[in-house]
């Protein structure tokens, strides 16, 4: 069967991500990048059951070393990046070795941040497994854990070797996992394709059944966009990058208020994303019927287009904590129009606070 192979062109370099159905059942596919060195498998519970066996198929049969953290949001704390780093070190790896993440994007987050201070940086290949990590969170070398005052505080760029994103994995995710993945599918139609945006509406459905081809195309041509804006601003300076943190001020703050856990990270960024485009609205820089036309893609795949009952001031405070902020202000990532957004700190604060009532400006 076919495999996309993308390019990231990163100032530190260059590294392919493959997007293709059955890539862990084909041997020899990590070969190019994995060495004899010494290999340490990280992932998580539920995905080892799943999936851990078919790493060691690839690797001849001989069971790779491997460490089990826990699901979810846990796994990105210091005390599992130590338990990496314990094991490296226990295993006696050297600069030579490699690390590779098998999961959703806490485990990839928490692996690749032990893969950039292990010997100042050792290799590493990422294989996620959720719709998100194929997307988005395994592309573009942002490695973090989170701390005690907020998520992702600590972290690094660190750039993996290369990245395997085999579409049939998704076959096992839960249904709010699938859509949560895809609102970030939205985003890239929303912030760079317009008419990639035209293709996901015509398409709801199948992706919504899971139906391969059309999987395997939104991974890849996300990729491709999340590629592209990677290769113009890996670190994140000149605000190229920010772009791709289109509905996270406002979903970051959704899930600050709710309680981490009750909000799926995608779920928050598809209400955020809704709230950003009515702002935009009330900006004159979008036209209603492409904010309307945002929110009844989001709503067809499922997702919340709105932040609920949470408390508009509560809101704003999480906001003003945001790591995009300057001087002080709130800066957001607003659409011009369908395809296009800009990071900017130009808008009323009026219409932001009307926007986190859950009215429309
Ligand atoms: P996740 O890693 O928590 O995975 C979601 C759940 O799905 C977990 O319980 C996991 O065990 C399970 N799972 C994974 N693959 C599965 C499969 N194939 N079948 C069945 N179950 C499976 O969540 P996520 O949405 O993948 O990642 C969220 C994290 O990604 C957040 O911490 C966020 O901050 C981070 N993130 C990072 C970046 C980045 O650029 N580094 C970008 C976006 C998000
Ligand atoms: N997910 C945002 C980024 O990679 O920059």
């Amino acid at each position: 069967m076919e495999v996309d192979r993308i390019e990231v062109q990163a100032a530190s370099g260059t590294y392919p991500v493959l997007v293709g159905q059955g890539l862990l059942a084909r041997p020899g596919i990590l070969d190019e990048w994995v060495g004899n060195e010494g290999v340490l498998a990280v992932t998580s519970r539920t995905v080892a059951d799943l999936y851990l066996d078919r790493l060691t198929a690839l690797a001849g049969g001989d069971p790779c070393e491997s460490l089990v953290l826990p699901d979810g949001e846990e796994a990105k704390d210091i005390r599992h990046w130590q338990r990496i780093l314990h094991r490296m070190t226990r295993l006696g790896l050297d600069r030579g070795c490699t690390l590779i993440s098998l999961g959703g994007g806490c485990v990839g987050d928490v692996a690749g941040f032990a893969a950039a201070c292990y010997h100042r940086g050792v290799d590493y290949v990422q294989i996620p497994t959720t719709l998100l990590a194929q997307v988005d969170s395994s592309v573009g070398g942002k490695t973090a854990i989170n701390t005690q005052w907020g998520k992702n505080l600590v972290g690094a760029f660190h750039q993996p070797r290369a990245v395997i994103c085999d579409t049939d994995v998704l076959d096992t995710l839960p249904d709010r996992e699938l859509k949560a993945g895809l609102a970030e599918v939205v985003k890239y139609g929303a912030i760079a394709d317009g008419e990639f945006l035209g293709w996901l509406e015509d398409n709801a459905g199948a992706l919504l059944a899971r139906d391969p081809a059309c999987l395997r195309h939104a991974v890849r041509r996300s990729v491709e966009i999340k590629a592209a804006i990677v290769g113009e601003d890996e670190h994140d300076r000149s605000g190229r990058r920010a772009v791709l943190n289109f509905g996270h001020s406002f979903g970051h703050a959704i899930e600050h208020t709710a309680g981490y856990g009750r909000w799926l990270h995608g779920e928050a960024v598809a209400a955020g994303m809704c709230m950003a485009a009515r702002l935009a609205v009330a900006e004159g820089k979008l036209q209603r019927r492409e904010q309307r036309r945002l929110e009844a893609l989001l709503a067809l795949l499922g997702l919340p287009v709105n932040a609920g009952d949470l408390d508009a001031g509560d809101l704003k405070k999480a906001m003003l904590g945001d790591k995009k902020n300057a001087g002080g202000r709130i800066r957001l990532i607003l659409p011009r129009g369908l395809g296009d957004a800009h990071l900017t700190g130009d808008f009323s604060m009026d219409a932001l606070d009307i926007v986190l009532s859950g009215r429309s400006p």
